[in-house]
C-alpha cells in the first residue's frame, strides 16, 4: 500500500525540487455518472484499473529507456515505474480474490488521443510527455478519490485513498521533473494547452466503468 514513507522517498531524492510553481486545474470534472457506472461494474472497473496500472508502470520504464542521459528523470521514472507497478500488483491480489479473469490487454482510447497531440521535435516531445504524465496522473486521482469516496466497503475505501493520495503526488512528480528540464513559463503555457486538450478528450469518450 502507498503510504507516507513512498512520498518520503520520493522527497529525500536529491533530483526532486520540491517546489512546485504550476498545478494543474482539470478542465470538465467526471461527472457522478461514471462513478454510478463504476459502482454498478466494479469488477470489469477492477480489470481496467489494474491494466491501467500496469501500462504507467511500462510508461515509466520507456521514459527511462528513452533518456538514459537524464539522471534525474531516469531516477525518478524508475521509483515511478516500482511504485506503479505495485499498485498493479495489489490491484491483481484483489482481482484473483475474487475469481477474475483478466482479459488479454486492449488499447486505451483516452491516451491514445493524448499521445496524438504530442508535438514534434525532442524537446517539445519530452515536455508533453512530462506534461501529458502529469495531468493523467491528475486525473487518475480525480477518479480514484471518487470511487474512494463512494464505496460501502471500508477496506476497498481506504485501500483506493491510498492509491489517490499516490496518483497525486505522481502528478507531482512530473511536474517536478519538467521543472529541471525547461522554464517555469513553457510548463505553464503548454499546461494551460494540456489542460483544454484532455477536458476536450475525456468528456467525449463514453461513460464505461473504466479508469478513463
Ligand atoms: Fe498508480
Ligand atoms: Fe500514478
Amino acid at each position: 500500500m502507498v503510504s507516507k514513507t513512498g512520498l518520503l522517498y520520493f522527497l529525500n531524492s536529491p533530483y526532486v525540487k520540491v517546489i512546485f510553481m504550476v498545478d494543474i486545474n482539470l478542465k470538465n470534472q467526471t461527472p457522478t455518472a461514471w462513478l454510478n457506472r463504476v459502482l454498478e461494474h466494479f469488477n470489469e472497473f477492477l480489470i481496467d484499473h489494474a491494466a491501467n496500472e500496469r501500462k504507467a508502470a511500462m510508461t515509466a520504464m520507456s521514459m527511462v529507456a528513452h533518456y538514459p542521459d537524464r539522471v534525474s528523470l531516469v531516477e525518478t521514472m524508475i521509483d515511478l515505474a516500482l511504485e506503479e507497478l505495485n499498485h498493479f500488483r495489489q490491484v491483481v491480489k484483489i482481482i484473483n480474490q475474487r475469481k477474475l479473469i483478466i482479459p488479454p490487454d486492449r488499447k486505451d482510447p483516452y491516451i491514445s488521443k493524448l499521445r496524438a497531440q504530442f508535438n514534434n521535435g525532442s524537446e517539445n516531445y519530452l515536455l508533453d510527455r512530462l506534461l501529458c504524465g502529469a495531468i493523467v496522473e491528475a486525473r487518475g486521482a480525480e477518479r480514484l478519490m471518487m470511487v474512494s469516496k463512494a464505496l460501502a466497503n471500508k477496506r476497498l475505501a481506504k485501500f483506493y485513498l491510498s492509491l489517490a493520495t499516490s496518483e497525486k503526488k505522481h502528478y507531482l512528480i512530473f511536474l517536478d521533473q519538467a521543472s529541471i528540464f525547461f522554464e517555469d513559463e513553457i510548463i505553464k503555457s503548454r499546461l494551460e494547452e494540456w489542460q483544454v486538450i484532455e477536458g476536450d478528450i475525456i468528456k467525449t469518450l463514453p461513460t464505461l466503468p473504466r479508469l478513463h
